[in-house]
């Protein structure tokens, strides 16, 4: 079987995953869920590797929502020092590749063990100057707080006579969420066949296509990637328009 036809002229510029379907994958192994966590880590960097090979832009992988904390104990900690260990382990690789790292969502949340926070810092540093993929990690990221956090900006810059309330516009709402440079996601994808957003970029994925995939995260790859973006090829992006013209 050949790979997927993708468009290369018609990549999406920025793709958001929603890597949903861990749990599923180890339970239906008699697994613990962790091992589902676990087993979808090579999944995110094969479809890293297919990202840049597809010439993606931006991919926002969605790791940890703020409902996430609702979890048993065990597997919240697990989640967060596995992703410390990930970056520990996958940073300079990373690096190598041309890859930016960025974080969006509660970093400074008390609850995200210290360590962690010092693992994203460096992670930003030591690539800070590539742009060959900018891979956004939503880590205790929710839609939601994202727009409280940016309300609370605008009351702050407002009370200080920087702003003035007329002035508050859809322009000034994007210049205060976590990454402003971050350009809208064109294709969002979720794994495992659950159909909802779960607070996955809000405001950012307001002109999004969306991408459904039975296959459950761990078994996912570039070649499923691949074929999610053929799906989004074939959709006609309308922006509020009418049809194109026919006849
Ligand atoms: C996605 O897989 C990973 C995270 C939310 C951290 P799940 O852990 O939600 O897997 P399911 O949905 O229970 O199968
Ligand atoms: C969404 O998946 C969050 C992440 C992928 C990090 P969940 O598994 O937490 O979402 P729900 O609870 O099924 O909506
Ligand atoms: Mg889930």
């Amino acid at each position: 079987m050949g790979e997927p036809s993708v468009d290369r002229a018609r990549v999406p510029r920025h793709v958001g995953l929603i890597l949903d379907g861990n749990g599923r994958w180890a339970n239906a192994r008699g697994l613990p869920r962790t091992a589902g966590h676990a087993q979808g880590e090579p999944a995110l960097f094969d479809v890293i590797d297919g990202a840049i090979e597809l010439g993606i832009e931006w991919l926002t992988a969605y790791v940890f929502s703020t409902e996430n904390w609702a979890r048993d104990e065990t597997e919240v900690q697990f989640l967060m020092h596995f992703n410390i260990d990930l970056l520990r382990r996958r940073r300079d690789e990373m690096n190598a590749k041309g890859v930016r790292i960025h974080f969006i969502g509660e970093k400074d949340d008390p609850r995200v063990p210290d360590e962690l926070r010092e693992e994203i810092a460096i992670a930003e540093r030591l690539t800070a100057a590539n742009d060959t993929l900018h891979l956004v990690f939503a880590f205790n990221y929710g839609g939601r707080i994202e727009l409280a956090a940016a309300a609370r900006r605008l009351a702050a810059d407002v009370a200080a006579g920087a702003l003035e309330p007329d002035a508050v516009d859809e322009a000034a709402i994007a210049a205060r969420l976590y990454l402003p440079e971050m350009p809208d996601p064109d294709l969002v994808i979720r794994s495992s066949g659950e159909q909802r957003t779960s607070n996955f970029l809000l405001w950012e994925a307001a002109y999004a296509e969306y991408v459904f995939s039975p296959v459950l995260w761990p078994d996912f790859d570039r070649r499923v990637l691949a074929e999610c973006i053929v799906e989004y090829q074939q959709r006609e992006r309308r922006f509020g328009g009418a049809e194109d013209a026919i006849g």
